[in-house]
């Protein structure tokens, strides 16, 4: 089955997602002026909206059509939010969405109870919807997220296995995307069949989300990324290339990729000395590959479904995430 043009899905889902907008320009608003300051900002910043696209797509996959899929799309979206806000502070990062970050302008001690107060006002419109099932999805992901930020905390600066870190993309990112599509299933009232296939592709692009947002990480430049570059290994985060060479290059190489990790800073071994490394052993070529077997997982949980606009468009979702350049 053809997949859909970038044009066509933003065609499909334009009216939804002025909604999902204008849904999020009505929940940004608290009684505090600065929550109020910090959740119009990121708004504003924009920011690629794909966590609320899919649940969108998985809820009209399957036929759903009610005012839900514009709630539930702006709660995933916001949940999103809160954790960037959160994740900035952790990581010490300066812009994002091409802008200084929130941490910058507002300082940490703000921004942490913004944060807080987002994933409230999430849970306060997923209220709405008087559906337990709901509550049960989004409960259980934002444990998992912050679990996973906190264990990505616990490896810092260690070198973690290829496994450890599937664990870990899963748990921080993987996990949004599998619920989003879940959420769109449940507002359907899928079979659990259904449910599971489009949760497995939820999974899917996640996993090659984050392997090519840590790709990004080493390669990109900030002007295009709008958020700081080859920030994780500063951060003392070894991601799958870096897990690559650190597997299969020479022990110089371990050396080096350790010696950044332990320093958390490229004063001792430079930016050029570790893309050298990472090119000599084929690491960047070996986390895409993963990307794209991903992505292919990600279309064949399709499999199944009958054919339509919305299953073209979600075939066309991989395609995206694996080529994107921001
Ligand atoms: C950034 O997500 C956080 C990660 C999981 C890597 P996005 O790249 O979707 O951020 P926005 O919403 O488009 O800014
Ligand atoms: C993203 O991890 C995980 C979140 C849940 C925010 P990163 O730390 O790699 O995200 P960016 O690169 O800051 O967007
Ligand atoms: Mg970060
Ligand atoms: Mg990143």
């Amino acid at each position: 089955m053809a997949t859909a043009t970038a044009r066509e899905v933003f065609d499909l889902l334009r009216e939804d997602l002025v909604a999902v907008e204008q849904e999020l320009g009505r929940d940004a608003a608290s009684s505090v002026s600065t929550i109020t300051e910090i959740a119009e900002y990121l708004r504003e910043g924009g920011g690629k909206r794909i966590r609320p696209s899919l649940l969108l797509l998985a809820s009209h996959l399957l036929g759903y059509d009610g005012p839900g899929a514009i709630r539930l799309g702006a709660v995933v979206e916001m949940l999103h939010t809160a954790t960037l806000v959160h994740d900035d502070i952790i990581d010490g990062a300066d812009t994002r969405r091409g802008r200084p970050s929130p941490n910058t302008t507002w300082g940490n001690e703000k921004c942490v109870l913004a944060g807080d107060w987002l994933y409230m006002q999430a849970f306060k419109v997923a209220l709405e919807e008087r559906n337990l099932r709901v509550l049960d999805l989004l409960i259980g992901l934002t444990q998992q997220m912050v679990e996973g930020e906190l264990l990505q905390i616990q490896k810092l600066g260690k070198a973690v296995s290829e496994a450890e870190y599937y664990d870990l993309i899963f748990r921080k990112t993987a996990c949004l995307f599998s619920t989003s599509m879940r959420l769109g299933a449940a507002l359907a009232e899928a079979s659990e069949v259904d449910e599971a296939n489009l949760s497995a592709y939820g999974r899917s692009v996640g996993l090659a989300f984050q392997i090519v947002d840590d790709v990004l990480d080493l390669t990109a430049t900030e002007e295009v990324l709008g958020k700081p570059v080859a920030s994780d290994l500063r951060e003392g985060k070894a991601t799958l290339a870096v897990i690559h060479s650190m597997d299969h290059g020479t022990a110089r190489d371990r050396q080096a990729i350790q010696r950044v990790l332990d320093d958390r800073s490229f004063e001792h071994v430079s930016r050029g000395e570790l893309q050298e490394i990472l090119k000599r052993n084929g690491s960047v070529a070996y986390a895409m590959t993963l990307a794209d077997r991903y992505a292919d997982q990600a279309r064949k949980a399709l499999t199944h479904f009958p054919d339509s606009d919305f299953k073209r468009a979600l075939l066309w979702v991989p395609d995206f995430v694996v080529a994107r350049e921001k």
